[in-house]
């Protein structure tokens, strides 16, 4: 007997969006999925026949609640070296500009990640990503950034596309190879930026190896107008733009990047109402990261009151980092951007699901409970949503489903 639907979840709580994209639940509900997609969402009461006969294979969710595969929108998971000494010493009162000046900070990750082979880097990064995928993330933006050479960038990215081809997961890549200027360009920094925009991007482009274009726009990294120029290279090639942006000082770099249509701005503790509206007339993410906000003990909170009242999506992402965000937790930043922001439940679950995904440019098909998507969810044990955000260091058990695929079923507590 031909069934209509491959697999079908049945007793489930769907955390879902209504027609104008905000949150909203589907108590008691059913998802049916055909092939790599999501193929039916209904009341159970709706079923049109025997679940049986809907479907070749047929699950119980227990009452559990159903999410979207979680989105990690902003790593830089692909590094080598350890900077656990920096964190003490910013801990005794040392900043990260001045460990930065005095060639720590990224320029100490870029040496170590220069140094590392391709399986070096690729077996250092393994189990970073193993931990997001264990607390139910199925999509993962990865920055290059701690190369700063053509062929130091190109083992970064070519890394990242490898860790899609050995775990279960989506992996989108971003060119940051302006993430700081070289040292070896410490006294001509647009000879870089010439190097990046003639050279590096439109061969890694070419190479297929990036995905979207960022750009570090700050004092210690590049100026508003060599920012200019890379999000032209960038639009010249076709590809969308990201910024690093207002993350410790004002400068502008929001606004620009939503004149270039850049699919979101990250980090924004600086950002002002001028770059707010810019970035709502743009429909431009506002990636926020609270790991960075607390491991830098940043005190400058995003501005969420003009996020909110401008309407711009909020993402939530790791930015999982050796230097100011060492963590794999997207939960943990959901907790973190709840209890230190005043983000609610529902802006928070948005954050790590449809709106990280507006910020890879993947709304259509990931990120939201919708028929035509890709089938990735996530089916959590829990009572409340709310429960999601609450624990800090405690991840629910819950099964991953990724593309359709039931993942090995994380069934007890574990570690985050
Ligand atoms: O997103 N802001 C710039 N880049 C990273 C920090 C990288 C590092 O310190 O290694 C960030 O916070
Ligand atoms: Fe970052």
């Amino acid at each position: 007997m031909t069934h209509r639907y491959d697999q079908l979840w049945l007793n489930a709580n769907l955390f879902t969006i209504d027609c104008n994209s905000a949150a909203t639940v589907m108590p008691d509900a059913c998802l049916a999925v055909t092939g790599d997609r999501i193929t039916l969402i209904c009341p159970m009461r709706q079923l049109s026949a025997a679940p049986e006969q809907l479907a070749a294979s047929v699950h119980d969710a227990r009452g559990g609640w159903v999410t979207p595969g979680l989105i990690d929108c902003h790593t830089h998971v692909v590094y080598a070296g350890d900077r656990s000494m920096e964190y003490r010493q910013r801990l005794q009162g040392k900043s990260y500009a001045a460990i930065a000046e005095q060639g720590g900070g990224i320029q100490a990750t870029v040496r170590a990640t220069r140094q590392a082979s391709e399986e070096q880097l690729l077996r250092a990064s393994i189990p970073r990503v193993r931990a997001m995928l264990a607390q139910g993330v199925t999509t993962l933006e990865i920055k290059s950034g701690y190369g700063l050479d053509l062929a130091a960038e190109r083992k970064i990215l070519r890394v990242a596309r490898q860790l899609a081809e050995v775990l279960p997961v989506r992996v989108v890549t971003t060119f940051l190879g302006a993430h700081v200027t070289p040292p070896a360009y410490r006294t001509t920094p647009e000879a870089y930026v010439d190097l990046l925009c003639q050279e590096m991007l439109p061969q890694l482009a070419e190479e297929r190896l990036v995905d979207a274009v960022d750009v570090f726009c700050d004092d210690i990294a590049f100026s508003i107008a060599q920012t200019e120029r890379i999000f032209q290279t960038a639009k010249a090639l076709s590809l969308p733009i990201k910024c690093h942006a207002e993350q410790l000082s004002h400068q502008g770099a929001a606004s620009l990047a939503a004149r270039y249509h850049a699919l979101s701005c990250d980090h924004l503790e600086y950002a002002r109402q001028a770059d707010v509206t810019a970035m709502a007339q743009q429909h431009c993410v506002a990636v926020l990261l609270p790991g960075a906000y607390y491991f830098l003990q940043a005190g400058q909170k995003p501005p969420l009151a003009l996020l909110r009242q401008y309407r711009v999506p909020m993402a939530l992402a790791t930015d999982c980092n050796p230097g100011t965000s060492p963590t794999t937790s997207l939960l943990l930043m959901t907790h973190l951007a709840q209890h230190l922001w005043g983000m609610s439940t529902d802006e928070v679950l948005l954050g790590v699901t449809r709106h990280a995904a507006s910020a890879l440019g993947m709304a259509d098909s990931i990120g939201s409970l919708q028929e035509g998507h890709i089938a990735d969810f996530v089916i959590w044990q829990i009572e409340h949503l709310a429960q999601l955000s609450y624990y800090f260091g405690y991840i629910p058990p819950h099964q991953t489903i990724k593309g359709g695929v039931p993942q090995q079923e994380a069934s007890h507590e574990q570690s985050q």
